[in-house]
């Protein structure tokens, strides 16, 4: 990618029809902060914001069509990886960012929606660990999936948290650069802490808990927020430190202008667009 050139970035993900997470909601994410989005899609969901009501995995012989397809031909200049279902398809999606070399990958382990409906079978995340953990840049998880990761039990304090980046660090390569960005969402308080550690420097990073219930696909949208960034920011000074600041200042202006929306009876999407209307 040239300085000047506007970042190619891919979201290999679900599908949420209501827009407010999945494939939908990174391509909106990736077009407001200025790259060009693409989408493989994983899985199909019949969801709105108060339930999943079915899951429809693509054959892995299609998903495959669909990355190659789309790699021989765009240079991509970073992937963020959602909801992928199943075993077949992670390792499916995992063969292929090997093969093409992908750059910053981003993985969301996306396994329970806001809902409460589990988006990937239990067998997955073996696979998970194994065959994409490797060639992650970024592991972007909450508690519950942090604790399912690590197989111990979700974080319930900031202390607990630190203790579980520094594990869920370990899970990943050691030898080249690779961050772990723990999501504090789902403590209670009226502060959210979230962590960043690339297994030296941990960077607490806080903001006040928004009093909405529209936090559906808040995850997605700022793993794809920060895969948009990691190309764009990669001149500057602590270029992964900034790229995550500058997501989360975007999800919570995002979040703060939810409001203006009317989406929805649950919980509902956040505004991707606030900074245009
Ligand atoms: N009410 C809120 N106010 C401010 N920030 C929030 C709020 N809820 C979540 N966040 C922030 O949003 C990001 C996503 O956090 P969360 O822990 O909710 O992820 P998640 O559970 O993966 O979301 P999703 O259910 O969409 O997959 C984090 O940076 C978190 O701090
Ligand atoms: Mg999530």
């Amino acid at each position: 990618m040239s300085a000047s050139s506007i970042p190619n970035v891919v979201s290999i993900a679900g599908i949420d029809p209501s827009g407010g997470a999945g494939i939908y909601a990174d391509l909106k994410a990736f077009s407001a902060l200025g790259a060009y989005g693409c989408g493989v899609v994983a899985a199909l969901t019949a969801q709105n914001t108060q339930a999943v009501t079915g899951v429809h995995t693509p054959p892995t012989d299609f998903l495959r069509l669909q990355i190659d397809t789309l790699f021989a031909d765009v240079r991509i200049d970073a992937a963020k990886l959602g909801m992928l279902g199943t075993a077949e398809i992670v390792s499916t999606v995992a063969d292929r960012l090997v093969h093409f070399a992908a750059p910053y990958v981003v993985l969301d382990p996306v396994m329970v929606a806001k809902s409460g409906d589990h988006l990937l079978a239990k067998n997955a995340v073996a696979m998970l660990r194994e065959a994409l953990l490797p060639l992650s840049f970024m592991l972007t998880p909450n508690l519950p999936e942090a604790g399912v990761l690590t197989e111990t039990r979700a974080p319930e304090t900031v202390r607990e948290m630190y203790r579980c980046a520094e594990r869920l660090r370990e899970l990943l390569p050691t030898v080249s650069e690779r961050w772990v960005l723990l999501k504090g969402g789902h403590l209670p308080g009226d502060e959210l802490v979230d962590l960043l550690f690339d297994g030296d420097q941990m960077i607490e990073m806080r903001a006040p808990r928004i009093d909405t219930k529209n936090t559906h696909g808040t995850g997605c949208t700022l793993s794809s927020a920060i895969a948009a960034l990691l190309p764009r920011c990669a001149g500057e000074f602590k270029p992964v430190e900034t790229s995550v600041r500058r997501a989360r200042d975007y999800l919570l202006r995002a979040i703060a202008e939810s409001g203006r929306l009317d989406v929805g009876k649950g919980h509902g999407p956040v505004h991707h667009f606030h900074a245009w209307y």
